[in-house]
């Protein structure tokens, strides 16, 4: 017999919260995506982005990519370090992954910020892309074999976590969209 949503939801083929999964679906009501899942979900949006950027001939595409990938990180790094990481501290307790993963957002930003700085000049980006993209695979690796694992085995809520760090991207976005728009009347 084909399963049925109540299968679906009491099997282990759906990350349980237990109290409150199940509730939430039978109410009818969107689930928030687990913490963990929404951060990989970015990374492998940014993966991709940085794949096409390698493979684009054209200059300005690639301008546009370099640009559109500096955005999407920015609002990442923000989203951790303001709701993933103070949580991930606190679980973790005693652990240096958070403080290695802070030290390598600043290697990254400062990057970003190279990056922006030639956009602006020249319109073009030089090696700086390539860089960008070994830093972030090295730290992106990290997260998702250490430390996402190792949180989803503490008491931290990750959904919660979740639902905090989709409402604040939203924010996020907005704010980076309205610094952008201030620029471009300052031209
Ligand atoms: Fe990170
Ligand atoms: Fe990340």
């Amino acid at each position: 017999m084909a399963m049925q949503i109540d299968d679906v939801v009491t099997s282990n083929l759906v990350p349980q919260d237990p109290a409150t999964l199940r509730d939430l679906l039978s109410a009818g009501k969107k689930v928030p995506p687990d913490g963990t899942a929404l951060l990989m979900q970015d990374h492998a949006e940014v993966r991709a982005m940085f794949q096409q950027h390698e493979t684009e001939a054209s200059d300005r595409m690639k301008a546009v990519l370099a640009a559109k990938i500096c955005s999407a990180l920015t609002v990442h790094a923000r989203l951790e370090e303001e709701i993933f990481y103070p949580e991930a501290e606190r679980a973790l307790e005693d652990d240096d992954q958070v403080e290695e993963a802070i030290e390598e957002h600043s290697e990254m930003k400062e990057q970003i910020g190279k990056i922006i700085e030639g956009l602006a000049a020249e319109g073009a980006v030089g090696p700086g892309v390539q860089q960008l993209m070994q830093l972030v695979e090295h730290h992106v690796e990290e997260e998702e074999s250490e430390m996402f694992p190792d949180m989803r085995g503490t008491d931290a809520n990750l959904y919660a976590l979740g639902a905090q760090m989709a409402a604040r991207r939203v924010e996020a976005f907005l704010g980076l969209k309205r610094s952008v728009d201030e620029v471009q009347a300052r031209l």
